[in-house]
């Protein structure tokens, strides 16, 4: 399926703390996390060929050898372009970012024989290499498209030009950027702008700050932080988490929120908040929490 803007799910399901790098789920677990993100009608899952040191993917696709009735009902994202050094990838001499056609064709067979599937929804381009050829990545896609692997094209962490260089070359559905209270760099750095411009969507990895925001509040922005989310919460009767998504939200530029937890109770918390918003001033509030001062 060829993805559109009000195609997506109001929330990206993300795998990179299901495995090896957070709760090493078993494979009934991942069946029953899967199965429940689709009853609560989320079917985007996010994966990259790194996760877990390149064993998240296979993991999950356990998952389907075992139940290819699921795969129709999901839509896959995985990413490549990041060679990581580690005992999985010996012939990885350092760590590296690779966008050669070679590299993106070659990680592609192999996701999709990990994910026991024939083709991937959307394949993001992880990090910018600083030696990429837009007409080489352009002609990689165009062959996997054309081969019917890959259905629709994204990257992550792309430089607004970047982005722009690479999107004149090849139609590009996403931005995958860090994107929370905590790294609000996408809303200053033209990031956003350019989405709303293009009519691209916004996806945020790590909206929580990775769980930062929960932790013992050490700094005087964090104390700040953690109070004007409770009283947000009071007020409105939500969680912090929830505040925190409604607070991305509020952005015009339509930001999808990739999650990360791996418990399906905080998923529905989530989706729970949907129709909550916050006004232009407690935007604000928290902004000014997280800079720690008064804006100029
Ligand atoms: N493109 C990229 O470069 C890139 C980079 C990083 C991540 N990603 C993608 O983005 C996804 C999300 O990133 P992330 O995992 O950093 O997202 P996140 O949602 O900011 O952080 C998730 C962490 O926060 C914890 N958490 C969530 N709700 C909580 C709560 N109410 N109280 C306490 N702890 C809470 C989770 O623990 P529990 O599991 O216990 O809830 C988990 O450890 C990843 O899975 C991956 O798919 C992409």
């Amino acid at each position: 399926m060829i993805l559109s803007k009000h195609s997506l799910s109001p929330f990206i399901i993300g795998t990179m703390r299901l495995g090896k790098w957070g709760s090493d789920f078993s494979t009934k677990e991942y069946e029953e996390f899967i199965e429940s993100c689709l009853n609560l009608k989320l079917k985007d899952f996010d994966h990259a060929d790194i996760y877990g040191n390149y064993t998240t993917e296979h993991e999950f696709g356990q998952v389907i050898k075992l139940r290819p009735d699921l795969r129709k009902n999901l839509r896959i994202i995985t990413k490549c372009g990041i060679k990581m050094k580690t005992t999985n990838r010996p012939e990885h001499l350092v760590k590296s970012y690779d966008l050669s056609k070679s590299h993106i064709k070659k990680s592609v067979e192999t996701s999709l024989k990990n994910l026991h599937t024939d083709f991937i929804d959307l394949l993001l381009l992880h990090r910018p290499d600083y030696l990429m050829d837009s007409n080489e990545i352009a002609e990689a896609f165009t062959e996997l498209k054309k081969e019917g692997k890959v259905l629709n094209f994204g990257v992550s962490n792309f430089s607004p030009s970047q982005f722009e260089l690479l999107h004149s070359f090849t139609p590009l559905f996403t931005n995958q950027v860090e994107i929370s209270l905590l790294q609000r760099k996408a809303f200053e750095d033209g990031t956003l702008d350019q989405c709303s411009k293009l009519g691209i969507v916004p996806t945020a990895w790590s909206p929580l700050g990775g769980g930062q925001i929960f932790k013992e509040a050490r700094t005087e922005s964090s104390k700040k932080i953690q109070q004007v989310l409770s009283t947000l919460g009071i007020k409105y009767k939500l969680s912090a988490d929830q505040v925190l998504y409604a607070w991305l939200r509020k952005h015009p530029a339509g930001i999808v929120p990739v999650l990360g937890t791996s418990k399906i109770e905080r998923i529905k918390t989530a989706i729970e908040s949907l129709d909550q918003t916050l006004t232009h001033e407690e935007w604000y509030m928290l902004w000014e929490a997280a800079i720690g001062e008064e804006i100029a």
